[in-house]
């Protein structure tokens, strides 16, 4: 049994290094975009509670299982799983895991790249100063008339698979490394400039109480679902972007430490763009739950007010490119590292492959919100009745894929992997043992019993929200 590897994609230059990294895969649209969105369509505090809820005892014992997987592996998630189950005797059939994750990364990117774009966009729109003193209603419009341009949103989608293709062409330490050092920081600064906006607006405990404030009769089955699925999509759990990150980590950094403050800084995060951007939606009389648009029909008339808001936009917009960016390399490195390793093709070659690939699939996300917004393939069925291909691929990945990627990952670290083996890696440094214990049994029975449950439930089999109700009602 080997427990020394090492990557022939190299390491990261120690604990500070992978913690950026991987906070810059957590970190990105899915924070400041898809949060506020997925929050306004589903009614608010209860599904903010349970999305907080399935971080804490869902998401984190997983990333510590995904990060541990990947430091034992050493290789793409697809050769880890099977190294790993061949370790210990398991079936073959575990590497299709990493299959199942490579192709939820390339889905994930496909439409992630269409968004970004948008933000790419965005850029340039607020530093025109087509915002200033923008209304309501003029900001709105100007996204739509943005998002019915399909040559518009294919010539942005492109320059942002470019640039991922670009990081990715150039490797593990190339660049990243040093960009995620600046820009963290420099992200924090501005969302906390932008809160202090939100808070003067008269509206901000509208907000806070919009957000905080639990009303279970607001959310239904399908929003449990769907606050899980976001808990796996923010953390960059279930498809092996943070295993493959864990495999480029050094021997000695303690996993438990580091994927809680990765989870931390990933949820500090999603709420203060929260507690930005509803204290604007109800100043402004706009629809909490609009749907994905709702930050570029939001933002803009923020920075359309402020003083200096041309410069802060510019910058905000600027950075949630970078946010995107740092994370869309993580959506596409394990299909890379797959490519280099079995294929023997060289990372450049490898990144311009994928990158086609997602480049296309990307396609039918932009058409989602143009020509093609009508077609919604699969409305014969009522819960997907008003779903275009854009929100199909996105129930298909973040609820359904990444969910059961990390239940599958979960199963496998308490499970299947040796108790010495888990121990040894969870254990260097400062662990406990109670700690050990509380991680095991939340990655052998909470997790996974979770993910079941509220599959379960969503299917009509077992009526969650009662139980719900029951204890928080
Ligand atoms: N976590 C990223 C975000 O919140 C998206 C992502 C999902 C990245 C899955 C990698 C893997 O934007």
């Amino acid at each position: 049994m080997s427990t020394s590897r090492t990557s022939m994609h190299g390491e990261w230059s120690g604990r500070f290094a992978f913690i950026l990294a991987a906070t810059g895969s957590a970190v990105g649209l899915g924070n400041i975009w898809k949060f506020p969105y997925i929050t306004g369509e589903n009614g608010g505090g209860a599904f903010v509670l349970v999305y907080l809820i399935c971080i804490a005892c869902i998401g984190i014992p997983i990333m510590m299982a995904e990060v541990m997987l990947g430091r034992r592996g050493r290789q793409s998630p697809i050769n880890t799983m099977r190294d790993l189950a061949e370790e210990v005797g398991a079936s073959k059939h575990w590497k299709y895991l990493g299959w199942a994750g490579v192709i939820a990364g390339l889905l994930i990117l496909s439409y992630y790249s269409v968004i970004a774009g948008w933000a790419l966009a965005y850029v340039f729109r607020t530093a025109s100063g087509v915002f200033t003193n923008v209304t309501g209603d003029g900001a709105s419009s100007l996204f739509s008339r943005f998002v019915a341009d399909p040559e518009k949103l294919l010539a942005w989608h492109t320059i942002f698979m470019v640039m991922t293709m670009a990081v990715v062409a150039r490797g593990v330490k190339g660049g990243l490394e040093k960009a995620v050092r600046f820009l963290m920081p420099t992200l924090f600064v501005i969302l906390i400039i932008l809160l202090g906006y939100a808070m003067n607006l008269g509206e901000f405990s509208r907000g806070v109480v919009f957000l905080f404030n639990p009303d279970f009769s607001k959310i239904s089955a399908s929003g449990v679902l769907t606050a899980m699925g976001h808990a796996f999509f923010t953390l960059s759990l279930g498809m092996g972007a943070i295993m493959v990150y864990g495999s480029y980590l050094p021997k000695n950094v303690s996993i438990a430490k580091t994927s809680i403050i990765i989870a931390l800084m990933d949820t500090l995060v999603a709420l203060v763009a929260g507690l930005i951007i509803f204290p604007i939606v109800f100043a402004n009389g706009l629809e909490p739950g609009s749907g994905p648009g709702l930050i570029f029909q939001t933002l803009p008339i923020a920075f359309g007010h402020m003083p200096g808001g041309t410069f802060f936009g510019t910058l905000f917009f600027i950075l949630l490119v970078f946010a995107a960016w740092t994370s869309s390399i993580s959506l596409i490195e394990p299909a890379v590292a797959w490519l280099v390793e079995n294929r023997g093709h060289t990372r450049i070659y490898a990144a311009v492959i994928m990158g086609v690939v997602t480049w296309l699939l990307g396609l039918l996300t932009i058409l989602s919100f143009n020509l093609w917004s009508d077609f919604k393939p699969l409305s014969s069925i009522s819960a997907f009745e008003n779903s275009t291909i854009f929100d199909l691929l996105d129930y298909l990945t973040a609820n359904i894929m990444l969910p059961i990627g990390g239940l599958l990952i979960a199963v496998f670290a308490g499970w299947v992997m040796k108790r010495e083996t888990t121990m040894q890696e969870l254990s260097i440094n400062d662990v406990m043992h109670k700690g050990y214990r509380a991680w095991q049994i939340l990655v052998r029975y909470v997790a996974p019993a979770a993910v079941v449950i509220v599959f379960l439930k969503v299917t009509g089999i077992f009526d969650i929200a009662t139980i719900f109700e029951a204890i928080f009602g």
